[in-house]
């Protein structure tokens, strides 16, 4: 009964594609939104996202991990073979995973590969700076686009003390522009800015020539990115600054919980516009229960003691 094929029928649109993306730098922002499955996809998709990431913060919002570092290469492949299905404009990333790239540029070479074979994925998204860019070179000579991620990178959390805004001091805001420009220069085609102070985030969006896209990085990057848990108040534990709500769908989805139950246990739901005809047939109904005349004739399967 449910399928691909259910809901009302959408114009197609074509697909947006890497050099697109590119060709955004300074123009229209780009609107990029993380997807988990089929049925969030195509919401997001006929929403107009540009962009939807299979982002490891599933391991977060979707599985309810702490951190993001349980993510396993297979389960982003599995989300984004969802998420691909469900998807028909937007470019799909997917998410590399902690230890699925930082061993060596063969590794991430290799792990790329199989999010593109397995995963469904049109480009692929890695955390880190100059430390990865050998990684990123190997990943786009094998003809796989790269989304760069600098700032704040979630697989480093334990090594950064917590989520914590990145490039506050001096030294951090040198190493994060160098961090960048490495990105751009491995061919990177896109750089997201994870919580880093706005003017900082201006200055990376003016010196590349890529598109940034900013996550608590200021109004300035050529574009923004949300998880959708966020965007949509679902993801009620956690509250970054930067997260803004345009519904709250939790809220929605707790009251229409409690009106399912009480509608249940009053017996008011399935009304009869929920319920299929009568099948006509003679009626199967077990014989009642005999009886009670007195203790004796209870069988002994039904005597308590
Ligand atoms: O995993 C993720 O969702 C991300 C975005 C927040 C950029 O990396």
């Amino acid at each position: 009964m449910y399928g691909p094929s259910g809901g009302a029928k959408r114009a197609t649109s074509p697909k947006v594609t890497v050099p697109e993306i590119r060709a955004r730098k300074g123009g229209p922002p780009l609107a990029m939104v993380t997807a988990y499955d089929f049925t969030m996809a195509r919401l997001l998709d006929e929403g107009g996202a540009d962009i939807l990431l299979v982002g490891d913060s599933l391991g977060m919002v979707v599985q309810g991990h702490s951190t993001t570092l349980p993510v396993t290469l297979d389960e982003i492949c599995y989300h984004g073979r969802a998420v691909a299905r469900g998807a028909q404009r937007a470019h799909i990333v997917g998410d590399m995973p902690f230890m699925s790239f930082q061993v060596s540029p063969s590794q991430a070479l290799e792990n790329a590969g199989r999010l593109m074979k397995e995963g469904s994925f049109e480009s692929v998204k890695l955390e880190g700076g100059e430390d990865v860019a050998e990684h990123v070179r190997r990943i786009v000579h094998a003809g796989i686009p790269v989304m760069g991620h600098v700032g704040l990178t979630p697989q480093s959390v334990h090594a950064m003390g917590g989520f914590k805004v990145q490039g506050k001091s001096e030294e951090q805001a040198d190493r994060l522009l160098a961090d960048a420009r490495a990105l751009e220069e491995a061919g990177a085609y896109a750089i997201v800015l994870e919580a880093i102070p706005p003017d900082l985030a201006e200055d990376v969006t003016a010196l590349v020539t890529v598109p940034t896209i900013g996550i608590g990085a200021g109004p300035s990057c050529d574009g923004q990115v949300l998880v959708c848990y966020d965007l949509l108040g679902m993801f009620r534990e956690l509250k970054p600054k930067f997260a803004k709500r345009f519904a709250e769908l939790g809220d929605q989805i707790v009251e229409a919980t409690r009106a399912y139950v009480g509608e249940v246990q009053g017996r008011t739901f399935p009304a009869p516009e929920h319920t299929f005809k009568p099948s006509g047939l003679p009626r199967r109904r077990s014989e009642p229960p005999p009886e009670i005349v007195d203790e004796e004739s209870i069988p002994p399967h039904w005597q308590t003691h």
